[in-house]
């Protein structure tokens, strides 16, 4: 696998993407992606079925070569061994483990803590603490001991976050962690993300199509479709008609608009 450059002069901020493209099966998906996460940040990114989110989460992740740009993590090029244990991924499909697989709570939380950085370095005792911890701060010590086939859909998450917790991860990615889960999950899985951020300094970055949410809790937003066409302080996200002409949709009706991004969006 091939990555863009390093970046000279990246600083030690969370995420330094530069004119970043990323193309798959030929096709360019995202293209002209400029973006910087300061420590400390919460970013919603926002955007239609197929606007290249995953991807761009995945380019970040190193687990998709790109075809122009650069990306630096805290300075370092994706998949750095410099960046094991600092950068948490949780995916819905993280989360959808197999049904033979048994795994408790704690054992898949425990997962989270050995690494190939840390495997020899980090002592029993201390990642015991850091599992207790981090299944404490989702709320899970009543499931500890649960295996994870017969948690909800929202406690799954909660348990694949506290294993991304354990690894003592500063900065976060999700891809759409509240696809599947109810107002009451959700709404606590918000509130937990707004903790890390504001109490443990996390930086966290949130892919959803749940517009409401997002608006709910992150400081910062970004609508994706091939590149970015809007990225500032939630307050002010535009709304539908000047998303619509962001977009370069024409009105069809008089009051024409377009609410695709809002599709998958919760009752
Ligand atoms: N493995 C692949 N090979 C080729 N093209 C792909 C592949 N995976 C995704 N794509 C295409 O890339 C585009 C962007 O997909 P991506 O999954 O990044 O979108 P998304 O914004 O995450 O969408 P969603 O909101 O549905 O999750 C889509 O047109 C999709 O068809
Ligand atoms: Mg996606």
């Amino acid at each position: 696998m091939q990555f863009g450059s390093v970046l000279q002069d990246p600083g030690d901020n969370p995420l330094e993407i530069e004119n970043l493209s990323v193309k798959r099966s030929g096709k360019v998906i995202i293209k002209d992606i400029d973006l910087t996460i300061k420590h400390g940040e919460f970013v919603g990114i926002v955007g239609p079925n197929g606007s290249g989110k995953s991807t761009l989460l995945l380019a970040i992740l190193g687990e998709l070569k790109f075809a122009t740009g650069t990306i630096g993590i805290y300075g370092k090029p994706p998949q750095s061994r410099k960046l094991f244990g600092r950068v948490g991924w949780v995916s819905q499909a993280a989360s959808n483990l197999p049904k033979h697989v048994r795994i408790t709570v704690r054992e898949l939380v425990h997962l989270g803590t050995l690494n190939a950085g840390n495997l020899f370095s980090l002592n029993d005792q201390r990642r015991r603490e850091s599992v207790r911890k981090a299944i404490e701060m989702v709320g899970l010590e009543n499931e500890q001991n649960v295996d994870v086939s017969r948690l909800s859909g929202g406690q799954r998450q909660r348990a694949v976050i506290a294993r991304a917790l354990a690894s003592e991860s500063e900065f976060i990615l999700l891809d759409e962690p509240l696809v599947g889960i109810d107002r009451e999950a959700r709404n606590s899985l918000l509130k937990l993300l707004d903790q890390l951020c504001h109490e443990q300094g996390k930086t966290i970055l949130m892919v959803s199509h749940d517009l409401t949410a997002i608006r709910q809790t992150a400081h910062r937003m970004i609508f994706l479709e091939e590149t970015i066409r809007f990225d500032g302080p939630t307050e002010s996200f535009p709304d539908l008609e000047k998303l619509a002409d962001l977009r370069g949709i024409a009105p069809v009706h008089e009051q024409g608009c377009c609410t695709d991004i809002d599709s998958k969006e919760e009752e």
